[in-house]
C-alpha cells in the first residue's frame, strides 16, 4: 500500500497518523441518563485498535432541549465529563484521536424525546413527523451559542482532541443555513451571510471556551436533497465565511430527515455508486484553504486513493463500513481487503445499539 492513504497528516495541533475518519455515528448505547458507556469505550477501543486515524463521536446534545434521540450522548452538563474521560484513558495506548461532535437536534425531534416542544429557527413543520417546532426568539440563539461554546470547553477539559460542529443533516445549526427551513428576516436569516451567522457565533464561541488551538471542525451541510432547500452554490459561500474565520478542517453531507436516506444512501455496488457527496467536497475544496474530510458511500480503495489523489479531499471518513469491520483499517494497510464489506443496507440502526445485520458476531 502506497502512502496517500497512510500519509499522516497536521491540523492546527492534531496529528492524524493517517487518512482514515470514523464519522459521527450516534450509537445509542449510552445509560437511561445519556452518559457514555463502558460498551462504548469498548467498541471505541476496537476502533482504535483496529487503526482508523481520527474518530469522530456520535452526535452529542449541547442543551437539554436538543436531544434528537433515545440513548444518545450528552454534554450539556459538567456532570458527563468523568465518563467522557474514562472512555477516553481507555484509549490512550493507541494512535487514534478522538473528536466529539456537538449538537442540537433543532426541530428533529419529538417532545417525548427532547422534554418540551422542538425549537427551529422559523415555525416550518417538519413532514417527517408534522411537528411544528416554536420559533426561536434571539435571546433563545444566544443562549445556543452559549451552549455550544461551554460543551467545547467540557470536551477539552474531558480530553478530546477537538471537536466537530455538527452543522448538516437538518438539525439545529444545518436548519439555520438552509432558507427551507430558516424563514427569519432578522440577523440570523435572509442573506447567505445571515443564515451563516449562528454557526460562525458556535466558533467562536468554541474558540473562546476551548482555546483558538484546540482543533475545530465543522460537518457541513451542502445539499439538503429537498425541494427548496440548501444547495452545494450556497453551501460553498457558506464554507468560505467559516474558512475566513478559522475553522480547521470541513466535513462535507447532505441530507435531512424528510430526505432520508439521501444522506446515508443504500445499495452501494459498484465504484460509481461510491461517494455520493464527493463531487460536492470537490467543489468546496476549491473554494477554501483548510482541509477536507469526505464522507458517505467511501467504499474501496481505488475510490478513495483516487479522491486524495486528485485532491478531491483530504481525509476519507467512513461510517457504516466501520459498523460491519472495526478493523477495516487494518485490514487493507494490511492487503487483507481492497474494499468495506459493508453493503450499505442501513440495517445497522437499533435502539439499543448500532450493529451489524449481516454479521451474527457483532460489536454491539
Ligand atoms: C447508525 C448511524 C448513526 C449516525 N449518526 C450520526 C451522527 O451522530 N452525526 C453525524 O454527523 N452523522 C451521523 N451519521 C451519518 C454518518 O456520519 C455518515 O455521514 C453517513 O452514514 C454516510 O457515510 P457512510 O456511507 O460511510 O455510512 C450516522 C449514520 C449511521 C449509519
Amino acid at each position: 500500500m502506497d502512502g496517500l492513504l497512510f500519509n499522516p497528516i497536521e491540523i492546527n495541533s492534531l496529528k492524524l497518523p493517517n487518512r482514515f475518519v470514523r464519522a459521527a455515528t450516534n450509537e445509542y448505547m449510552t445509560d437511561d441518563e445519556d452518559y457514555v458507556t463502558d460498551r462504548q469505550a469498548a467498541l471505541y477501543e476496537e476502533l482504535a485498535r483496529g487503526g482508523v486515524g481520527l474518530i469522530v463521536t456520535g452526535h452529542s446534545y449541547v442543551r437539554k432541549d436538543g436531544k434528537a434521540s433515545k440513548r444518545q450522548a450528552a454534554i450539556y452538563d459538567d456532570t458527563f465529563v468523568p465518563a467522557y474521560k474514562r472512555l477516553l484513558e481507555r484509549l490512550k495506548p493507541y494512535d487514534a484521536r478522538v473528536m466529539l461532535q456537538i449538537t442540537h437536534g433543532g426541530r428533529q425531534t419529538k417532545p417525548e424525546i427532547c422534554g418540551t416542544t422542538p425549537i427551529g429557527p422559523s415555525p416550518v413543520t417538519d413532514k417527517s413527523t408534522g411537528i411544528t417546532p416554536r420559533g426561536m426568539t434571539h435571546e433563545d440563539i444566544l443562549d445556543i451559542i452559549n451552549c455550544f461554546g461551554l460543551a467545547a470547553g467540557r470536551a477539552r477539559e474531558a480530553g478530546f482532541d477537538g471537536i466537530q460542529i455538527h452543522a448538516a443533516h437538518g438539525y439545529l445549526l444545518s436548519e439555520f443555513l438552509s432558507a427551507y427551513t430558516n424563514r427569519r428576516n432578522d440577523e440570523w436569516g435572509g442573506t447567505i451571510e445571515n443564515r451563516a451567522r449562528v454557526v460562525v457565533k458556535v466558533l467562536r464561541a468554541c474558540r473562546l471556551r476551548a482555546g483558538s488551538d484546540y482543533p475545530v471542525f465543522v460537518k457541513l451541510q451542502t445539499d439538503d436533497g429537498i425541494e427548496g432547500g440548501l444547495g452545494i452554490e450556497e453551501a460553498a459561500e457558506i464554507a468560505k465565511i467559516l474558512d475566513k474565520e478559522g475553522i480547521d478542517a470541513i466535513e462535507t453531507s447532505g441530507g435531512i430527515v424528510e430526505s432520508f436516506p439521501f444522506a446515508c444512501r443504500t445499495d452501494i455496488d459498484t465504484p460509481e455508486k461510491e461517494g455520493f457527496f464527493i463531487s460536492n467536497a470537490a467543489k468546496i475544496k476549491k473554494a477554501v484553504s483548510v482541509p477536507l474530510v469526505a464522507v458517505g458511500g467511501i467504499r474501496s480503495i481505488g475510490v478513495m486513493e483516487s479522491i486524495i489523489k486528485d485532491k478531491r479531499a483530504d481525509l476519507i471518513s467512513m461510517s457504516r463500513p466501520f459498523i460491519r469491520e472495526p478493523d477495516l483499517v487494518e485490514r487493507l494497510r494490511k492487503g487483507l481487503a481492497t474494499k468495506a464489506a459493508c453493503i450499505s443496507c442501513n440495517q445497522c440502526w437499533h435502539p439499543d445499539g448500532i450493529r451489524c445485520a449481516q454479521v451474527s458476531n457483532t460489536s454491539s
